[in-house]
């Protein structure tokens, strides 16, 4: 079935950050394998960044549920749109810390490059997962 990739960026609930982040990824861990999602979320201490790889009826799944979630807030889809390859084959959700504001601008860059890419299929090396895994890359080298 097609793969598709999910991207939105969502504002975190202030009382339950860091303690949230493990749960989120402990139930990460449990389901996204049983449901063939994989991806990265990527959290700033204010804002996340999450992308998401699977097919669309178990992305569906995922993001309403997501969506409900009230661990954070002003959640808003990206981008969404067909992909050939996973970007984040080896990882049922990788997850990375970064530097606080750093997921503004980001979150900024990736709606400018959603626009600019509306309707088009994306080459492998040009998806957003390939894109934020070049920087996932970056920032686990940096570390
Ligand atoms: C920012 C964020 C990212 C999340 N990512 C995932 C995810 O990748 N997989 C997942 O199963 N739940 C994720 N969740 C949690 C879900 O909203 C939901 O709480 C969870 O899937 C319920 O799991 P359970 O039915 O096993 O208790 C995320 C929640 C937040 C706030």
């Amino acid at each position: 079935m097609a793969l598709q990739e999910l991207i939105y960026t969502s504002l975190a609930n202030p009382a339950s950050s860091h303690a949230a982040v493990q749960d989120i990824l402990k139930s990460s861990q449990r389901n996204n394998v049983a449901h063939e999602i994989t991806g990265l979320l990527l959290f700033d201490g204010d804002r996340y960044i999450q992308i998401l790889e699977g097919v669309p009826q178990n992305l569906d799944l995922l993001f309403s549920k997501i969506s409900s979630d009230s661990r954070h807030h002003s959640l808003e889809l990206l981008h969404r749109g067909p992909v050939t390859s996973r970007a984040f084959s080896d990882w049922r959700m990788a997850y990375e810390e970064m530097p606080k504001g750093l997921l503004d601008d980001l979150a900024e860059n990736m709606a400018v490059y959603a626009m600019e890419n509306e309707g088009e299929i994306l080459d492998p090396e040009d998806s957003f997962g390939a894109r934020l895994n070049g920087m996932f890359m970056d920032a686990i080298a940096a570390e």
